[in-house]
């Protein structure tokens, strides 16, 4: 290759290197497209029939289903529905469009894996997260069978993994398995771990081991109901939670990696390293707790971007907050992303695709379980949105690691000319 050749490439690598550096700390929050919104949930039924008998039989109450979870993969969207009241023939679904036009739930994997009483079966799913092999890591809650964590393979249709929790880690008694995150910083997937918040009083979290195939549960007080946080005051009306660790989150792929939480009732934001949580016997992890900031209100579902901003719902003000936590300032300094005061209730859960969308669904999840939902069709009570803010999930490898790569790059190259001068 003649020598002029290397310094165009060599000048296009750091233009490239320049440009990537540039981007990885730049935010475009482009608008907030609304993409689904149902007034009650409908499932992809196999017929009529079966539809109206589910009806006649109780099996399927409409009022009485709620979706919490949501999660994209490629081009699909998944909705978990918690089996809280009866006549929810479905916990956990994907989104699809009928011939006719109405988009609706399809039970997933299948009808029979979502069986009530059938213990292979899932439960209540609140839950999931799919990891980057395309697996889909789904907590079950339990109900009348224990606590566990499936593992489905999206692509190849296989259950790769049931593991019911052992009593003395999740029962139904002790345990609300509520939000799951998949830690995926070992090269080897065998070595890879979920962590569970627990949502049950006094609160705590639940570590999967993927190799061991075991689990162990971890507490510390941060974990709990805080006293003078159990009351939400939402567009004017009071209404009272009490409820403890629910939103989870796991720091960018690197070193010094942790698990940030929060109690749905409490106001404050903690997290904790995973190689402390990773640790089969736990002691008092007290001092290894961080109190990262007050945050403007109680939260429910968290999520950190590959980038290292956590975005939380502030539920008293209707609104999707962020907070960068790379940065200097603490929690009590994030921004409002979006808000709105009527289509933006009780954001539950967020997740990220691969195009830069967060993705998280309104549910207005005080209301429900207050009964002052409307069903005739004049309200839309469950919203699914996406907004562009150019990041992705925390599981994906790292933007900073392609920079260093490319600099490496430029730097062998540079080196290769100059020695070709002499
Ligand atoms: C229970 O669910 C599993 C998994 O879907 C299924 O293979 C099995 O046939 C079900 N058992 C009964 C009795 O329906
Ligand atoms: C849960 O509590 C009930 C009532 O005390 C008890 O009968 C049941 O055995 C408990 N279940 C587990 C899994 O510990
Ligand atoms: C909500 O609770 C607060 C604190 O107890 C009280 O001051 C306020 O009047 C209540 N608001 C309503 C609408 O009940």
């Amino acid at each position: 290759m003649a020598e002029h050749t290397w310094y165009y490439v060599c000048l296009l690598l750091l233009t490239s290197c320049c440009g990537l550096l540039g981007r990885t700390r730049a935010v475009h929050v482009g608008e907030a497209t609304l993409v689904y919104q149902w007034a009650t949930l409908d499932y992809d039924w196999p017929s009529d029939a079966m539809r109206q008998s589910a009806i006649d039989e109780g099996r399927y109450i409409p009022e009485n289903i709620i979706a919490t979870g949501i999660k994209v993969h490629g081009q699909v969207v998944y909705l978990t529905t918690p089996r809280w009241r009866d006549g929810n023939p479905a916990s956990l679904s994907a989104v699809v469009e009928t011939s006719d036009g109405r988009t609706v739930l399809r039970p997933f994997p299948s009808w029979e894996m979502n069986q009530l009483g059938n213990c292979s079966a899932l439960q209540s799913v609140q839950s999931m997260e799919v990891d980057p092999l395309g697996r889909m890591w789904i907590a079950d809650v339990g109900g009348s069978c224990a606590p566990k964590l499936i593992i489905y393979d999206i692509e190849t249709d296989d259950v790769v993994r049931t593991y019911t929790f052992p009593t003395d880690v999740a029962n139904t008694n002790t345990t609300y398995l509520n939000d799951i995150v998949i830690d995926t910083s070992a090269d080897d997937p065998e070595d890879w771990f979920a962590y569970i918040s627990n949502s049950r009083s006094p609160g705590g979290l639940v570590v999967y081991d993927y190799r061991r195939d075991s689990s162990h549960k971890v507490f510390d007080a941060s974990m709990s109901v805080e006293p003078d946080a159990t009351l939400m005051t939402i567009n004017g009306r009071n209404y009272t939670f009490d409820v403890a660790n629910d939103g989870i989150a796991l720091s960018p792929l690197g070193d010094n990696m942790k698990v940030y939480y929060c109690a749905l009732s409490g106001y404050h934001l903690y997290s904790v390293p995973t190689s402390v949580i990773k640790q089969p016997v736990v002691t008092d992890i007290s001092s290894s707790v961080t109190h990262e900031g007050r945050k403007v209100s109680q939260s429910d579902g968290l999520v950190v971007s590959r980038e290292g901003n956590l975005y939380f719902a502030a539920l008293h003000l209707n609104a999707v907050y962020r907070w960068d936590t790379t940065s200097s300032q603490d929690a009590s300094y994030a921004h409002e992303l979006v808000s709105d005061d009527v289509t933006m209730r009780w954001a539950d859960t967020l997740a990220f695709d691969d195009d830069g969308y967060l993705w998280f669904i309104a549910n207005r999840l005080h209301m429900w379980r207050a009964n002052e939902l409307t069903f005739t069709g004049s309200e839309q009570n469950f919203v699914v949105w996406k907004v562009h803010v150019g990041e992705k999930s925390y599981m994906h490898k790292s933007g900073a690691k392609s920079v260093r790569a490319n600099l490496m790059l430029c730097l062998v190259t540079f080196l290769y000319v100059a020695f070709r001068e002499i």
